[in-house]
């Protein structure tokens, strides 16, 4: 299906816009490496796009504002040139499904997050018929089964390899459950497949993704199942997930940081409050005592483990009492990088139509707790200083005077490398730091190291 060439499309441009989480971007290349297929080339300029792709986000409030506004960019833009043909996809296009087309006639096809695998016939169908179409099915197994088809050529140093989707918790403040479908775990050895392809693209890290990525569970193989597997892999120097459910941190992922080499010692695990009032009401089925009994286990198999986290701040029902054990939680935790966002309510959740709590009091909370989230992140930044960090260098800086990478924590790392250290691990003394970066000199390619 899809895989033929059309001879109507070659030598055709397309842009992609990707908003939203990795598991967009994921897609985004994804959807590239199959419209290829039917003779699409990619551009950074959108000007001289024939198709111009947003793949969209619907996590909070305007989120779909956000797009008719964006198409309303396009509108102008090629007000005089032809036309490109316009695809909106990912959750947005899910959640509205035909209600886009009617509202913008600028739109031409709109694709939900399952239906990827149907894109190139889609496509071709509307060069010849030029039928506008909506297709929004949820069907993973056959996606997936498709792609896997169609080689990932992200050949990027640092790669996402979806091996989980969809969402069957319910989070009462949350739509992913209905934009992205039932949970569904790709199958362990297409999974392993990718990740050999990955690598022999130039991928040094693979960063597992899933909207509840540690539910992995294929015929009995685990997320642990994966890790252990995919770092088998020699090229592979290290491993990372996300995002994980705290429901889901069983003990034989917990046991991997035991016994894996190549697994990164940062944990993102979204805990979203420290009031156990609140979880209840939020639906996140675990308690505070549940997640710091994880943290607690995790820090005593390694001490250099440290965690990151999502807040929701001001939900429904959040009294000051609530606020100050999210706060409480954060000087015992000390999330070294997170992010909080105010509650938005969103359509049909649970908690859509729950009572709001002052805007005022959200926005104060909000500017509070980020107050303190960047002091730990600060603090846990410049504790670096004078100290020796290995960064997995991704790439050069954009005006090619610096190299670029990551630490083990995911910070960026800037510092005088060359082309050639892309790819490696490489030793650097870390002389400066700002809230997000840190800026060092290369001492030894650790690569050299001998053991
Ligand atoms: N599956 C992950 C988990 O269980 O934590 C989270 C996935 S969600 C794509 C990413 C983050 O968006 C959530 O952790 C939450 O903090 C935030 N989020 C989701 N719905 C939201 C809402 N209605 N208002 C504000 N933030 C929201
Ligand atoms: Fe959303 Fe909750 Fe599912 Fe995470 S676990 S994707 S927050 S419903
Ligand atoms: Fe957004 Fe959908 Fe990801 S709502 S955060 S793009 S799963």
């Amino acid at each position: 299906m899809g895989l033929r060439k059309n001879p109507n499309n070659m030598n055709q441009k397309i842009f992609i816009k990707t908003f939203g989480c990795q598991m967009n971007e994921y897609d985004s290349n994804r959807i590239f490496d199959s419209v290829k297929k039917i003779g699409y080339e990619k551009t950074e300029k959108y000007e001289e796009a024939n198709c111009y792709l947003l793949n969209t986000c619907h996590i909070r409030d305007k989120a779909k504002e956000k797009v008719y506004s964006e198409i309303g960019r396009v509108k102008k833009i090629f007000r005089s040139k032809k036309k490109p043909l316009l695809i909106i996809t990912g959750c947005v296009a899910q959640a509205e499904n035909q209600e886009m087309l009617k509202r913008e006639p600028y739109i031409d096809l709109v694709i939900g997050p399952q239906a990827y695998h149907k894109i190139n016939d889609i496509i071709i169908n509307y060069t010849k018929k030029k039928e506008k179409i909506e297709e929004t099915e949820f069907d993973a197994v056959s996606k997936f089964k498709y792609l896997s088809k169609i080689k990932n050529e992200a050949g990027k140093v640092s790669s996402f390899l979806t091996i989980q989707e969809g969402c069957d918790k319910f989070c009462h403040f949350c739509v992913v459950p209905f934009t992205r479908g039932p949970e569904y775990s790709r199958p362990f050895k297409q999974i392993l497949d990718e990740a050999k392809y990955l690598v022999d693209n130039g991928a040094k890290e693979i960063i597992l993704l899933g909207q509840n990525v540690n539910a992995y569970d294929n015929e009995g193989y685990r997320l642990s199942d994966l890790i252990l597997n995919i770092e088998k892999l020699p090229e592979i120097k290290r491993v990372r997930y996300t995002t994980s459910h705290p429901k889901d941190m069983t003990e034989d992922l917990i046991e991997v940081y035991k016994t894996s080499k190549k697994l990164m010692p940062l944990v993102h695990l979204p805990v979203q409050s420290g009031s156990n009032k609140i979880l209840k009401s939020m639906n996140r089925k675990h308690t505070i005592e549940e997640y710091l009994n994880i943290f607690d286990k995790l820090k005593e198999i390694n001490p250099k483990i440290e965690f990151s986290s999502d807040f929701i701040i001001g939900y429904p029902g959040e009294e000051d009492q609530d606020f100050k054990d999210t706060f409480n939680l954060i000087k015992r935790v000390k999330f070294i990088n997170s992010f909080s966002f105010i509650f938005s309510p969103r359509p049909g959740t649970v908690a859509e139509n729950l009572d709001l709590i002052e805007k005022k009091i959200s926005f104060e909370r909000l500017e509070k707790i980020q107050t303190v989230l960047f002091e730990n992140q600060i603090r846990a930044n410049n504790s670096f200083k004078g100290k020796v960090v290995d960064v997995l260098v991704e790439n050069l800086t954009d005006d090619k005077s610096k190299a670029f990478g990551r630490s083990e924590y995911m910070t960026s790392v800037i510092f005088n490398g060359k082309k050639n250290d892309i790819g490696k691990i490489v030793q650097v003394r870390i002389k400066d730091s700002n809230r997000n970066t840190l800026f060092g000199e290369i001492i030894t390619n650790s690569d050299q190291k001998v053991a």
